[in-house]
């Protein structure tokens, strides 16, 4: 059983050969890092015309390594949504054509669910489990019911999670996306350094916000540069800064997933999405005492791949849910009823 999956929605254009839902047979992935680099973060126009020229190579790449031949397929799983709608495009209307040239199936797949599966290769979940996703685009919390089925537990009000990491990483010109140069600065300061306070927010409580942090970096960024010129990568009190920024993100992170996994009587707690290959959180996580089991994916698996989409496609073929020629790309599509 063999399944090719394609990711398109954002800034990777990305093919996967994956066998059975668990072994990964080849995975290609062309970033446009350097494309949006010197604008801070992704230019939707670039991204699709990035994607246009990528995505006959990377999917050629990902049958020749996997040593398949597009009549060797069982199916091919596709991001259908959410994402930057002209990127989406790309990867669908070549899965669709694909499909209807080889009359092999194909399957929509969700993003986030992609994500999610990412971190369950070859794991058998227990129900009810948690989900947090953390990326550039989201930060959800998702009650996982049973196999391809969600229902939202709470999401960010403002900012991602990942996109603080972005605006942060700006704010300092230390580049794009923040998340890494941050995560690399973050493990050399004093997390403790500076005081952030957390977000008093009314209402649901597993719902996040980091607008309220993000402003405060940049306050305490002018308040430092008032005091004269200083490099942050190297500056002492930027780095303490920045660990102290990224110790409240995961602190956030964790203890609201934490009362929601509580609440819903979790019985696992699955971490993905981008900001999931975050080293600090990945220690936080072990360092803490957890009454379920955790799973994170391979941090290769974190940040956008076609491998989710392969896994998640797996997934989606089991319980038989397939999608007609004329699927439509959404650049807002909940996964939870
Ligand atoms: O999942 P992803 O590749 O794309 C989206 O679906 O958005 O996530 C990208 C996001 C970016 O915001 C990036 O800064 C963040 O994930 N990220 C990280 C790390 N690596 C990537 N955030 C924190 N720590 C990291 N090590
Ligand atoms: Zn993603």
């Amino acid at each position: 059983m063999r399944i090719l999956g394609i990711e398109s929605s954002c800034d990777e254009t990305a093919a996967a050969v994956v066998e059975d839902g668990t072994k990964i047979l080849s995975s290609s992935v062309a970033s446009q890092l350097d494309v949006h680099q010197k604008y801070g973060g992704v230019v939707p126009e670039l991204a699709s015309r990035e994607h246009v020229r990528a995505i006959v190579l990377i999917v050629r790449e990902a049958l020749e390594t996997a040593n398949t031949r597009l009549e060797d397929l069982d199916a091919i799983a596709v991001t259908h949504g959410p994402g930057l709608v002209g990127s989406l495009l790309v990867g669908l209307t070549y899965a669709k054509a694909l499909c209807f040239a080889k009359g092999i199936p194909l399957i929509g797949v969700h993003h986030l669910e992609g994500h999610i599966r990412a971190a369950l290769i070859g794991i058998d979940l227990q129900y009810p489990a948690l989900a947090l996703v953390a990326s550039g685009g989201h930060t959800h919390l998702f009650e996982c019911l049973s196999e391809g089925e969600y229902r939202l537990e709470g999401r960010t009000r403002d900012d991602a999670a990942g996109e603080a990491y972005d605006k942060v990483s700006k704010l300092l010109g230390l580049g794009y996306p923040g998340g890494p140069v941050i995560d690399a600065l973050a493990a050399k300061g004093n997390p403790r350094a500076v005081k952030f306070t957390s977000p008093k927010l009314k209402g649901n409580l597993s719902d996040f916000s980091f607008s309220g942090l993000k402003t405060a970096v940049l306050r305490w960024t002018e308040a430092r540069r008032l005091r004269g010129d200083f490099d942050p990568a190297t500056d002492p009190e930027t780095i303490d800064m920045l660990a102290s920024f990224q110790y409240t993100v995961i602190e956030e992170l964790l203890n609201r997933a934490a009362r929601a996994a509580q609440n819903i009587g979790a019985k696992a707690l699955v971490i993905s999405g981008g900001v999931a290959s975050n080293r600090g959180l990945r220690e936080a996580v072990k360092a803490r005492q957890w009454p379920m089991p955790v799973y994170f994916p391979e941090p290769r698996w974190s940040t956008d791949n076609g491998v989710m989409i392969a896994v998640a496609g797996y997934s989606r073929w089991k319980l038989g849910h397939f999608s007609k020629l004329d699927l439509k790309a959404q650049a807002n599509l909940p996964l939870a009823r």
